[in-house]
Parts: C-alpha cells; sequence; structure tokens
C-alpha cells in the first residue's frame, strides 16, 4: 500500500524523515509510538534531553514534523508488534489502540530489507535497493531531509572483508545523502570500505550503541573511583535479559560486539583495565526486561578491601526510544546547520562514540550543552532579520 501524496501546510515546520533500519523492532515500535504518545499529549517526555530547556531555541525539528518508515526483514506489522509490547508491559495499556493510526501510517512506510533469507541480491543491488526506497521517501512525502536511524538486531563482528548489513545500510544512508545514526554495535558506517565514501557524503553521523543502562551508570561510576583515587582491581558484569535482543545475544560472536563496548568504557573511565568480564544471558521469560548486576572490587587506604554492587533493572525499548528520538532531530538539525562527519559532541548518547570524545558522562553532558549553544547561536542566525538562509555553522 502506498502512502497519501503530502500537503505542505504554509508556515508548518518542514517535515524530516526518521527512517529506522530494523523498522518493527521492539526499540522502533516504542520510538514510532511514543512520539505518537507526546504529541497527542498523552505522555510527558520523560528521559528526552531535546525537550528539556538545554535544547530551547536550538532550532530542532518539533516532534510533530518527524515522519516515520524504515527497512525490516520481517513482516508483522507495527500495530500488532506495538500490542505485543503492550502485552507485555512495555507499552501502557491502551496506547496502541489510542496511536493506531499513526502506527499504521508508519507500518506503510516500511520497506522489505536484507539479506532476506534465500536472498539473490548482490551487496551491490542491496545496496541500490536500501538508496532508492529512501529517496523515494524523501521525495514522495515532500521531507526536507530523512535520519537514518540502525536499530536492527546486532549482528556479530565481520570476519572477512564483506560488509555486513548494517554496512550496506549505512552506505545507502551516505548515497541518498541522509544523516545517520548507529545504535547498535554492529559495524555500521564503521567498515573500512565506507571510509571514504563517507568523508565525501558530507553528511553528519554518531554512533555507536546507545547508553541506556549498565553502561551509562559505569561512565558515571569509572570517572568516580579513578577521581577518588581507588584502585578498581576487578569489574564484573552480568545481563539478564529476553526479547528479540536477548535472543540475538545468545549468539556469542553478537555478544561480543556488545560486551567490548561496555568493558570499553570500564578501561577507559580507569584508564586501566581491571580484572572481570561482562556476561550477557538471554533469559526469554524476562521479555525486554533487563536486569544488569556490577561487582565493583577495590582498595580503600593501606589497601582495605571493598566492594560496590549495583544491580540496574530497566525496561529496555523505554530506556532507548527516548535517545532515539533525541538523535534524529539532532542529526537533522546538524544536517540543517551544514555539519558533515562524526559528531563527537554526542558522545553522551553512546558506549562507542564517534570520533574524540571524552568517556565520563559528566564530560560529555558538557559537550552535548555546548553543542546545544552552539545550534542556538545557529538557529538564531538562521531567523535573524534579513538572513535569508542563515549561515552554516563552523564544526
Ligand atoms: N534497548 C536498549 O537499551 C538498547 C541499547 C543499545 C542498543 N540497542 C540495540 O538496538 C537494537 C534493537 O534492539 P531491539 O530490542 O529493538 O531488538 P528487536 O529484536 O526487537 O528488533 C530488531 C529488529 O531488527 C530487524 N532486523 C534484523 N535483521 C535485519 C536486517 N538485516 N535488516 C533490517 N531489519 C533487520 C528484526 O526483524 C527486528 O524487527 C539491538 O541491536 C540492540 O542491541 C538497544
Amino acid at each position: 500500500m502506498s502512502a497519501s501524496p503530502s500537503v505542505s501546510v504554509p508556515g508548518a515546520a518542514p517535515r524530516v524523515g526518521v527512517w529506522l533500519i530494523g523498522a518493527r523492532g521492539s526499540v522502533a515500535t516504542t520510538v514510532v509510538a511514543g512520539c505518537a504518545a507526546l504529541t497527542a499529549g498523552l505522555h510527558t517526555p520523560t528521559g528526552m534531553l531535546t525537550e528539556t530547556p538545554l535544547f530551547a531555541g536550538s532550532g530542532l525539528p518539533p516532534l510533530t514534523s518527524l515522519v516515520f518508515g524504515g527497512h525490516d526483514t520481517t513482516d508483522c506489522p507495527l500495530p500488532k508488534r506495538a500490542e505485543a509490547l503492550a502485552a507485555g508491559g512495555v507499552l501502557p495499556h491502551g496506547l496502541p489502540a489510542a496511536v493506531g493510526a499513526e502506527l499504521a501510517a508508519a507500518d506503510r512506510e516500511i520497506r522489505p530489507g536484507g539479506p532476506l533469507p534465500g536472498e539473490t541480491r548482490t551487496p551491490d543491488e542491496l545496496v541500490a535497493a536500501f538508496t532508492a526506497d529512501l529517496q523515494d521517501f524523501v521525495r514522495r512525502r515532500g521531507l526536507a531531509r530523512a535520519v537514518v536511524v540502525h536499530v536492527a538486531s546486532t549482528e556479530p563482528a565481520p570476519t572477512g572483508t564483506a560488509p555486513p548489513p548494517s554496512s550496506l545500510y549505512a552506505a545507502a544512508a551516505l548515497r541518498a545523502g541522509c544523516p545517520y545514526v548507529n545504535f547498535t554495535p554492529s559495524t555500521g558506517l564503521d567498515h573500512p570500505a565506507l571510509a571514504a565514501p563517507a568523508q565525501s557524503a558530507g553528511v553528519p553521523h554518531a554512533g555507536r550503541d546507545g547508553k541506556t543502562g549498565q553502561t551509562l551508570l559505569r561512565s558515571v561510576l569509572g570517572p568516580m573511583f579513578a577521581q577518588r583515587a581507588l584502585t578498581v582491581r576487578a569489574w564484573s558484569g552480568t545481563n539478564l535479559l529476553g526479547g528479540g535482543d536477548g535472543a540475538a545475544l545468545a549468539d556469542p560472536a553478537a555478544a561480543a560486539a556488545k560486551n567490548a563496548g561496555k568493558e570499553r568504557v570500564v578501561t577507559d573511565t580507569l584508564g586501566t583495565a581491571p580484572e572481570g568480564r561482562t556476561h550477557i544471558d538471554d533469559v526469554p521469560a524476562l521479555g525486554d526486561w533487563k536486569t544488569a548486576w556490577d561487582h565493583i572490587a577495590f582498595d580503600g587506604f593501606l589497601g582495605t578491601r571493598m566492594v560496590l554492587q549495583t544491580t540496574w533493572q530497566g525496561c529496555d525499548s523505554a530506556l532507548a526510544a527516548p535517545l532515539v528520538l533525541d538523535l534524529a532531530r539532532l542529526l537533522a538539525r546538524a544536517h540543517e546547520a551544514g555539519l558533515t562527519g562524526p559528531l563527537p559532541e554526542l558522545a553522551f548518547y553512546f558506549k562507542d562514540p564517534a570520533g574524540e570524545a571524552p568517556s565520563a558522562l559528566g564530560e560529555q553532558y558538557a559537550a552535548l550543552a555546548a553543542f546545544a549553544r552552539r545550534l542556538r547561536a545557529g538557529a538564531r542566525e538562521t531567523t535573524a532579520p534579513g538572513t535569508a538562509h542563515g549561515t552554516p555553522e563552523d564544526r
């Protein structure tokens, strides 16, 4: 089914596309349902920094201007997916029905991804097909731009030189001139074959792997131990989760990609690699609800041995969705402002940030606040009397 042609409303904010790779997954479904719930005034934007005074006047696209679409390899309709999430307590009871029209509209904009079972298309043909879908979305819906956000199942790190599926989608984003966010540990834009196209595409990008729970806590606690001159001897962690993410991470190769990011935050913030590993266990009965336990053994004065244990119990998609909405708006605004290349200013959101970025959450927040100020200054220029189109800010 094709969507109705867009009608531009005079004076309305330009419409901005959010193209989700993995558009029928838990995170993507929560993003679409959540945005509709916020714009209808049914819920407050808890967890979204872009709805706080930090970003007031920064020229971000309003939530009402966002148009959703994407790729997925499964065909379960979005309204049905939302019902399943509500049954699991991830979405509030009644929300799928309340935002049924918006879920159905986004579902009409989801195109088959790839590689599909029995795939016969070559990687080049897949990139061409993905690019054409994106260009068609932007043209048909009359969008000012579309941000591609990768939220598909975590894939194992590639072993050969062939780009994995996440990198084919990233290549399509570059080819279509779209800003790109990798919210997963998958390779995406970080494949060597994409280094040159990424430089020449002239689009902003950010990633990799959203920092929503255990790693968020680690990026606060690591600097605390370092700044208090307490010696961390061992830092061990276990994650129990179910849902699609839990099932994907039951593959040791996929889990290795995820755990590498979690362990890197500890090493980077402490400045040394303590003993201890991070594990992920798939527990299907838990669904989207994750329990993350950290056990930190450290030395105090005179070598006195102590332990800090933390238990984080979170709903993964409810933690991730507000960040995805933030990132889509920030990348859209960065693109509008003429920014290109990696945005280390957005390290606050990621386990493994693009470009040179601090690893402590406090410093990352300061960088984000500076970014907000820069966007605000640019937005003022754009709207200043006598300024026809504004000036792209310098990086
Ligand atoms: N929720 C969090 O807190 C969080 C934090 C950081 C990163 N992530 C990452 O976000 C991703 C999505 O998580 P989720 O819970 O929504 O998982 P999910 O299993 O519910 O959804 C993943 C979706 O990706 C689709 N998919 C798989 N291969 C594809 C392909 N080749 N092309 C297009 N679509 C494809 C699946 O069909 C599915 O609909 C995972 O990689 C996860 O690690 C989540």
